[in-house]
This record gives structure tokens, C-alpha cells and sequence, in this order.
């Protein structure tokens, strides 16, 4: 009895702390550090004040702080500099942050998985084995480019064994256009002689029908991964849509910014905790500065671009064929590479 009270407390106290960070959030002031993780305001001479004005220029979590130089924060935050390098140390003692030894770094490295594409081409093109966990993979292109298709096949694929290019894990698909088909689902899983109903049940799919709603399914995945799901592919489809449609004013320009700042922060965050791969489609628009080449460039800009592992931009083809080419990757070159969409899914050749 006395338990079970006890519980039902912290149940309480948990929700209302939830409840207290979903309107933060809605104020924009919020700080996706949840369930007892350290926050900003944590350190030693940074009060809620001070993490407003850290928030506002970008400063949303420790890491942040942690990287920051005493000057800067200094000036940002109108505290001396003594205060802002005690203050940046202990958000790095927090962090535990340093130097990982080889060993660790090593292990860390050992455990990323991959899913495979459907297309050795395009498997290529990200590094040998398709799209990586603990990283976000976008798709960006015009319509009918195949960014639906890719993350309807990945959600197929990531159940596979090992050895057949999967994690054995299951999918969690983010539609926020309404463009999932159990349809084609099946067609795909058919097509690869899989028990199409077994394929759908591990998939969970969710209609965000606004970007508040999509941010807050994040806490959603995090809570099913705790429960002991084995989600290892978590789809966005479409990243930035509801983003796009919803702050249309030049001068909400900013606020959109900053909003899917935190949430590709959190995704992220997302991918890295659980060892979980992640992908997004993004939309192009047409930019008429650009004179030659494809006039197009993604939405989110810089925001997206930064937060993205690996960054393709798809295209049509000669001969319905479908180009996919790699853009700004770190350790990877910029190549081009040939796949087509078929009845199966994504392949190298035309069925
Ligand atoms: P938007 O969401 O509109 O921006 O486009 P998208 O890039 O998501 O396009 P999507 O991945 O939905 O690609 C649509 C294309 O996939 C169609 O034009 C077809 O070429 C192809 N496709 C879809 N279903 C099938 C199918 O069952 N068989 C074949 N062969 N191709 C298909
Ligand atoms: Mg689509």
C-alpha cells in the first residue's frame, strides 16, 4: 500500500514536471533536458536569466556551454570572466567531457550499425553499407524524387538480420504529409518474400499534424526505446513541412530557425543515446540567385545542413532512373550514383 503510494507520487511528480516543460516549450523557453538529466541552469551562476539569454544565442544544453569560451560567454551573458570559466569547467565536468581513450572511442565505433538501401550503388555512396546509426541521414529533393520511397524501404530493411543488411529492429515512421502506404509497405516486403503483415506490425507510424506535435512525439520514441522497444530506425517524413507551411512571415524567419534547431538537436541527441539511426526528407526550393546548375537548395538551410551526418540530394534520371548525390560529407567524397524505384523498393537496376 505504502508502495504503491509512493509510486503513484513519483507517476504524479513526473507528469507534472512534464507538463511544466511541455508549456516551457511552448513559450519556446524550454530545455528538451528531461527525466533527471542535468540542465543548463544546474551550473553554478547561470540562473534562468542567463540561460535565456544563452537560449536565445543557440546555447541550449550543457554541450553547448561546454564548448564555449570563457570570453564569449562572458559577453553573452554579461557575467565576469571568472564566473563564466568556472561556470563552462563545470558544465565540462558534467559532461564528462575530454578525451575518450582509443579503446573507448573504439567500442563507442563498434556498436554503429547500418541498414542497407536496397541499391549497392547508393549503399556505396554513404560509406559501403547504407544509412548509419548514431547519425541523421537527409534526402532532400524535389517531389517524386524518392525520399518517401527510400524511408518506406529502410523501414522494411532495418528488420533483417545482421547479415542480410538489417538490425533486426523496428521502424518508427513520422508522416507528417500522409504519405504512408501499408500498401506499398507490403509490396515491398512481398517483394523480398517477408510476411507483409509481420513487416507492418513493426513498424510504428504516427501522423504529426503539426510541428509541436511532431516535436513532442520525440519524447514519445525515447519513452517506447525505454520500454524496451528495439527501435532502430526512427523516419521523418517530412522534416520540415509543417516548419515551412506554418511560419510564413520574413519576419518568422528566425523564430523557425530556432525551433527546428532544438528539434534536429533532439533528434540527434535521439540517434546517439539509443544507437539509433535517423532519416529525414526535406523539401528544395527554387533559388533564383543560382544561374547555373540546378537551381534548387533545400529548406532549413545552414540549420539542416550542419545537423546532417549524411546530406543527398535526389533527382531524376535519364530513363526513370533516379541520381542521388552526396553533398558536404565529412569523410566522405561528393559522388553521384544511379538507383532506380521499383515495385520492390529501392534497387540498382530496373525491374
Ligand atoms: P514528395 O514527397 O512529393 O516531395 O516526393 P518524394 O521524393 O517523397 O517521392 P516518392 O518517394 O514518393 O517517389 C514517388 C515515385 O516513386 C513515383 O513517381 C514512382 O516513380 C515511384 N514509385 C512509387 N511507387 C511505386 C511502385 O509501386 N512501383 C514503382 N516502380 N515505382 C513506384
Ligand atoms: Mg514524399
Amino acid at each position: 500500500m505504502f508502495q504503491s503510494l509512493f509510486l503513484i507520487n513519483i507517476i504524479f511528480i513526473k507528469r507534472a514536471n512534464q507538463k511544466r516543460d511541455m508549456a516551457k516549450d511552448e513559450e519556446g523557453n524550454g530545455d528538451e533536458e528531461k527525466g533527471g538529466e542535468a540542465k543548463i541552469t544546474d551550473i553554478p551562476g547561470i540562473g534562468p536569466g542567463i540561460a535565456a539569454k544563452l537560449e536565445a544565442a543557440g546555447v541550449y544544453d550543457l554541450m553547448g556551454l561546454a564548448v564555449m569560451s570563457p570570453a564569449a560567454l562572458s559577453d553573452l551573458a554579461g557575467v565576469g570572466e571568472a564566473v563564466a570559466r568556472k561556470a563552462i569547467q563545470a558544465a565540462r565536468g558534467m559532461m564528462k567531457l575530454g578525451f575518450m581513450d582509443g579503446m573507448e572511442f573504439a567500442k563507442k565505433r563498434e556498436d554503429v550499425g547500418f541498414i542497407g538501401t536496397g541499391s549497392t550503388n547508393l549503399n556505396n555512396l554513404l560509406g559501403g553499407k547504407g544509412v548509419e546509426t548514431r547519425s541523421l541521414t537527409e534526402a532532400y529533393g524535389a517531389f517524386g524524387s524518392g525520399k518517401t520511397q527510400l524511408g518506406l524501404t529502410l523501414a522494411v530493411n532495418v528488420q533483417l538480420p545482421v547479415e542480410q543488411g538489417g538490425l533486426n529492429g523496428k521502424a518508427v515512421f513520422i508522416d507528417t504529409e500522409g504519405t504512408f502506404r501499408p500498401q506499398r509497405i507490403r509490396q515491398i516486403a512481398e517483394g523480398m518474400g517477408a510476411n507483409a503483415d509481420k513487416v507492418l506490425r513493426n513498424i510504428l507510424v504516427a501522423r504529426a499534424f503539426n510541428s509541436d506535435h511532431q516535436i513532442l512525439l520525440i519524447d514519445k520514441i525515447n519513452e517506447l526505446i525505454k520500454d524496451g522497444e528495439p527501435i532502430k530506425l526512427v523516419i521523418i517524413d517530412s522534416l520540415t513541412a509543417h516548419f515551412r507551411a506554418e511560419f510564413t512571415g520574413r519576419g518568422e524567419l528566425a523564430d523557425r530557425q530556432h525551433k527546428l534547431n532544438k528539434y534536429l538537436h533532439s533528434l540527434m541527441k535521439m540517434g546517439e543515446q539509443h544507437n539509433v539511426a535517423i532519416y529525414v526528407t526535406n523539401q528544395v526550393m527554387a533559388n533564383p540567385a543560382m544561374m547555373f546548375g540546378d537551381p534548387t537548395t533545400a529548406v532549413g538551410g545552414n540549420i539542416v545542413a550542419h545537423a546532417s551526418t549524411y546530406r543527398m540530394y535526389l533527382r531524376r534520371g535519364k530513363q526513370g532512373s533516379r541520381v542521388a548525390k552526396l553533398i558536404d560529407s565529412p569523410n566522405l567524397p561528393d559522388n553521384e550514383t544511379v538507383f532506380f524505384l521499383t515495385e520492390k523498393g529501392i534497387k540498382d537496376e530496373e525491374e
